[in-house]
């Protein structure tokens, strides 16, 4: 079986590539790219390695020829619209190489929303996915944990730990994603099954900053924030305005609970339990503090 791997120059795409080599040889492994010499980790263990733009549709259906089994990675690319129909040509691209199973890795509460591309985008290509005529399966993720990384350094350093409350969320591991899309890849079944990649617990941002302050082993206050606030800030970093767009609105939904779905599907596919905030930011902070917690 032979299988290919969009977006593998990225992190979750360089994750899954991994995974997949623990699973089957490398020479059953396409790995894809923009810039293929991105790739030469890969190409040196024996992974095919090839060249593929979502923007250009026709070099897409060379780069998927011959493969059986292909994950679709989303771009990163948020201005409105554009990611939709970068998706919408791949998936084409796909059918027209004859590519039998396409894997999405979606995001959790896809949803219609012309102003926000971000859940608007995974919508759309969730709809042509099923409408292309291939067997389909689709991974919903949830929110990175990894995201939570710089804000956990700088509250561990300045003591205190700024997010605007609401509901929880699911927050699930980058990694953890990979390795159920690997488990999706490299076994057989799951045509037409829509899967959920969350954590194994949902936490609120003040148990977030409980969290980052038994990993760090100090004291870590919660400051609560506005909306309002949170847009500011990211202006002030100078963001383009259609990543703010993006950021804010996805931000609104983890509020209001879009994410606050917990799933068993990690384990299941990954063959490993999904590893929580708490454990993560304890073995990212590089303390011991793992066991007794319920985060
Ligand atoms: N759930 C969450 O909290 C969350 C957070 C962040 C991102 N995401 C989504 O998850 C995706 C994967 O995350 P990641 O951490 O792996 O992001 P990443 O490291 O930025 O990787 C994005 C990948 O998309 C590729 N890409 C961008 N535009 C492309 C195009 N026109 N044609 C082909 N490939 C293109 C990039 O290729 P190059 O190396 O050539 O740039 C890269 O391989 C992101 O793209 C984003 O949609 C989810």
């Amino acid at each position: 079986m032979t299988i290919g791997i969009t977006g593998a120059s990225g992190h979750m795409g360089a994750g899954l590539v991994r995974h997949a080599l623990a699973r089957t040889a490398a020479s059953n492994i396409v790995a894809i790219a923009r810039h293929p010499e991105k790739l030469e980790q890969f190409s040196k263990q024996g992974v095919e390695v090839r060249a593929g733009d979502f923007n250009q549709p026709s070099e897409l259906v060379s780069a998927f020829r011959g493969i059986e089994r292909l994950v679709m990675i989303p771009t990163s690319d948020l201005q409105p619209g554009v990611r939709s129909r970068q998706h919408a040509d791949a998936i084409k691209a796909a059918v027209a190489a004859g590519v039998q199973h396409l894997i999405y890795i979606s995001t959790v509460s896809p949803r219609p929303d012309p102003a926000n591309s971000l859940f608007d985008s995974h919508f759309t290509t969730e709809q042509a996915l099923i409408a292309s005529g291939a067997a389909w399966t689709i991974l919903r993720m949830s929110v990175y944990t990894d995201t939570l990384l710089d804000a956990a350094k700088r509250a561990a350093d300045s003591g205190s730990y700024a997010a605007v409350p609401g509901a929880p969320a699911a927050y699930v591991v980058r990694d953890d994603i990979a390795a159920a899309a690997a488990g999706i890849l490299c076994t057989p079944g799951h045509a037409g099954i829509t899967y959920h990649a969350t954590g194994p617990v949902s936490v609120s941002q003040a148990e977030i900053a409980d969290a980052i302050a038994k990993a760090a082993g100090k004291p870590v206050a919660f400051v609560e924030m506005t909306g309002e606030q949170q847009r500011a800030g990211l202006e002030a970093a100078g963001l383009p305005p259609a990543l703010v767009t993006g950021i804010v609105g996805f931000q609104a939904a983890l509020r209001a609970g879009a994410f606050d779905l917990v799933t068993g599907d990690v384990a299941r596919l990954s063959g490993k339990p999904a590893e929580s905030p708490f454990q993560f930011l304890s073995r990212t902070f590089g303390t011991a503090h793992v066991s007794g917690t319920t985060h």
